[in-house]
């Protein structure tokens, strides 16, 4: 069977079935949009649970403690919460939302990981009262609040100390979080000024280093260099700070979108990584530290897909044709917001032949809202199904209500079973937090 349906490379699980339709997990996505209508989610549990055990086994290898953090930006529900808790891993989190979400889902607090730039006194007490295991400092006005706040509440509190290592990753400048000029982290210069400041605040207790590359990196070489930038750190700062022995080198592994991405392998990146480490290690003549990574992407974006349904075209003679779909970059900020691709394929006529190259429009006031701007499909017609593929991160989990547009449900498909893991909002969704004063009444 060919690899790919119109556009589409396959994504795991996903075959065409003898009605020559796309099938999903053994889920008829003909079927889903039925039951649940479109736009929609679909998130493919097995492919989590694959990716998740994969990252796990090749931590193995490592001869000291390797965790792996689930990035939960990418996305999550009380249900992702879950499975990532029965996986075994950590969870990174940035906000109080997502910390609510995860303990909502019985997520073990000391399995957490605290991220954030600029987060208020009630959001890092709240995180330090249900105990999280730790808490990644960005910054001195939070670093201040931390010892204020861990004083005031007598507890320890254990800290990562965020840092741009100056290593620029090959990848979208938005997505670029360690260079020298990031809004994100310490700079390495104010090392020893962070030590004096927790020195002398014997509840907090600096754990080790925290630095996240980029995002959508497909090579291995920003992250060897930023655990070199690492490694050298903690050569020169352990023995003078006790307890000093994490390196948590962010996430960041690309994952395949189109053509155009050379995936690096999920095993490739974790063995470069362990090799690295014990190369750099041997060479500096440190301890091999513990190691924590914070997949997000990697994991999710292969499991995801989103239906869409087809309104209708409009050719412009000679330029383009435009497919227009029910769903636009309210639920998919990505291809607006970093120039992303995508790929795509109608599910209700997989086994016809594409016969042209068209682009998929959004339905938001936007010219910038495209899904696809170049995907090889059959001519699509009223009602066709639209499916574009690996979406799985950072679509619903960026998805907002722009043209006051209702979110998407999301449905998780596992072995021929389909279960709503969240609701659509519906359109009077839409007027749910709206207060209309007296005097316009
Ligand atoms: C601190 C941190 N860790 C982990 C991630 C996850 O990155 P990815 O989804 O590319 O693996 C991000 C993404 O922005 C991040 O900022």
């Amino acid at each position: 069977m060919s690899t790919y349906v119109h556009g589409l490379k396959l994504q795991p699980d996903m075959t065409i079935g003898p009605d020559g339709n796309l099938w999903f997990a053994g889920c008829n996505l003909v079927d889903l949009a039925a039951e649940f209508g479109t736009p929609l989610y679909v998130i493919n549990e097995n492919t989590i649970r694959r990716n998740c055990s994969r990252y796990l086994q090749a931590a193995t290898r490592y001869p000291e403690n390797f965790s792996i953090a689930y990035a939960s930006k990418a996305f999550l529900c009380q249900a992702m919460g879950r499975i990532i808790a029965q996986a075994g891993l950590e969870l990174d989190v940035v906000s109080l939302g997502e910390l609510h979400t995860a303990l909502s889902s019985n997520f073990p607090a000391d399995r957490i990981i605290f991220h954030g730039v600029n987060r208020s006194r009630h959001e890092l007490r709240t995180a330090i009262s249900h105990g999280v295991g730790r808490i990644v400092v960005d910054n001195y006005f939070e670093l201040e609040k931390l010892a204020a706040m861990a004083t005031e509440m007598n507890v320890e509190v254990n800290l990562l100390i965020r840092l741009a290592s100056g290593v620029q990753a090959d990848t979208h400048e938005y997505v670029q979080t360690s260079v020298t000029d990031s809004k994100f982290g310490f700079n390495i210069t104010d090392l020893p000024q962070v030590f004096a400041i927790c020195s002398s605040e014997p509840l907090l207790r600096v754990r080790g280093f925290h630095s996240h590359t980029g995002s959508q990196i497909l090579s291995l070489q920003p992250f060897t260099e930023n655990l070199r930038v690492l490694l050298g750190l903690l050569a020169t700062w352990q023995g003078k700070v006790p307890e000093l022995d994490e390196l948590n080198i962010g996430g960041g592994l690309g994952t395949y979108y189109t053509a155009d991405d050379q995936e690096l392998s999920i095993e490739a990146y974790m063995a470069g990584i362990i090799a690295a480490a014990q190369d750099i290690a041997r060479e500096l003549g440190v301890a091999l530290p513990r190691l924590i990574v914070e997949p997000g992407r990697s994991i999710i974006n292969e499991a995801g897909l989103t239906l869409y349904r087809v309104g209708g075209t409009k050719t412009i003679a000679g330029t383009r044709k435009y497919v227009f779909v029910d769903g636009s970059m309210a639920d998919n900020i990505r291809p607006a917001l970093y120039g992303s691709n995508y790929e795509a394929a109608l599910a209700n006529r997989a086994l016809e032949a594409a016969t042209e190259t068209v682009a998929v429009a959004g339905r938001c006031c936007e010219s910038g809202d495209m899904l696809v701007w170049e995907s090889k499909l059959p001519a699509a017609a009223p009602d066709d199904l639209l499916v574009v593929g690996r979406t799985g991160a950072y679509n619903y989990s960026m998805a907002s209500n722009y043209n006051r547009l209702p979110r998407p449900a999301v449905v998780l498909v596992t072995d021929g079973q389909a279960e709503l893991i969240v609701r659509g909002e519906s359109w009077e969704d839409m007027t749910r937090l709206d207060v209309l004063p007296d005097h316009l009444r």
